[in-house]
């Protein structure tokens, strides 16, 4: 046999919805649920970081059980000397497999996919965390993963009045706003990061910085706060917390340079301090406790959701007949 791998350039995997957030906050929701019942396997990922080369290579390999089954990695990338060559910061690929033969049967760019999900995440967290009478949000840094965040906190909370974004670079969040005139929840450049968090009940952060930036004075005592960059937030607006969320535990500790791992590695928090996002939107651990409460949730991505993703746009792809077809052999040369 010829094991034939579908190709999905990115054009293609945009053909098939990748740009589609509704279907992304489904997938992203059900990835969550499944591996918190057990129907998922999701291990943590593996890190190459190549600072001589200022870029970073992660390994993150997930099985899907339930009705799909399918085994997969993302292999995502980022590469800071990117920046003003015109070749994005994200290089993502996704490998799916055949559980049973183990032949990989797609190949897909990803980068969309990330910042898609990533945003889901974030507006998941916000989501099932926030309080209910939540009114405005402020979303920090307007790259990829802020602009589509505008839309997946738009579907996943929309019972907020206002959204506020902010940026170091002021004419992006202008121009992101204007791109989002017509948005269902009215979203406003802002340009004092500050005054803005002050008045707001959720704040998400997903920005490049490489210092922490956010301070929890900034803070509504009850807002709800979720940081998606690696090291947006100070220390303390997560130990200072009432109750603490993150993706993964073992996953979050292990990022030395990400504001969860620095704590871990200070003494100053524990996996006792922390319960998983999953539990609660599976119904298995509670959500906020009280509307007078801090609420944080930490997020470094879950290979989980780009490879129940990923699984869905091959079948729309499939469908809609996308993509190129390579095989991976005429004849295998050992059997
Ligand atoms: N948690 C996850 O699952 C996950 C997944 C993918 C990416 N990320 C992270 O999300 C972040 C954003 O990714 P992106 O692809 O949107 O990047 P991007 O380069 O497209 O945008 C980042 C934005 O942050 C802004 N910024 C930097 N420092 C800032 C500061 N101190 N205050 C306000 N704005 C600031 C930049 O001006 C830029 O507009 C990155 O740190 C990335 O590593 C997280």
């Amino acid at each position: 046999m010829k094991p034939e791998i579908l190709f999905l350039k990115q054009e293609d995997v945009i053909e098939a919805g990748a740009l589609d957030m509704a279907m992304t906050l489904e997938k992203a929701e059900q990835a969550l649920k499944m591996w918190a019942t057990g129907e998922l396997d999701n291990p943590t990922k593996v890190g190459l970081h190549l600072d001589q080369h200022e870029s970073f290579f992660i390994s993150m390999p997930t099985y899907v059980g339930g009705e799909d089954k399918v085994a997969g990695f993302k292999w995502a990338a980022e590469a800071r000397k990117n920046y003003g060559k015109n070749i994005p910061l994200g290089i993502d690929v996704t490998v799916l497999s055949d559980p049973d033969t183990a032949l990989p049967f797609m190949f897909m760019e990803a980068s969309l996919v990330t910042a898609m999900r990533t945003a889901a995440s974030a507006a998941l967290g916000a989501k099932y965390l926030c309080r209910k009478d939540s009114k405005k949000a402020t979303l920090v840094g307007c790259g990829i993963v802020g602009r589509d965040a505008i839309m997946a906190v738009t579907l996943a909370v929309p019972f907020l009045e206002k959204i506020e974004i902010y940026d170091l670079n002021v004419p992006k969040a202008k121009a992101l706003a204007e791109e989002f005139k017509d948005n269902a929840i009215p979203v406003e450049a802002v340009e004092n990061l500050e005054e803005s968090a002050k008045t707001s009940d959720i704040v998400i952060t997903m920005t490049t910085a490489q210092k922490a930036f956010f301070k929890k004075e900034w803070l509504m005592p009850n807002a709800t706060l979720v940081q998606m960059g690696p090291c947006d937030v100070e220390g303390d607006c997560i130990i200072g917390a009432d109750q603490i969320y993150v993706d993964n535990w073992y996953q979050i500790i292990g990022s030395e340079h990400g504001s969860v791992g620095m704590l871990y590695n200070a003494g100053k928090i524990q996996k006792e301090d922390t319960t998983e996002l999953r539990y609660v939107v599976a119904g298995m651990a509670e959500g906020r406790k009280s509307d007078d409460n801090l609420v944080t949730y930490c997020s470094l991505g879950l290979g989980a959701m780009d490879i129940i993703i990923a699984y869905q746009l091959y079948k729309n792809a499939k469908e809609k007949g996308l993509g190129t077809v390579v095989n991976l052999w005429d004849a295998p040369l050992y059997v």
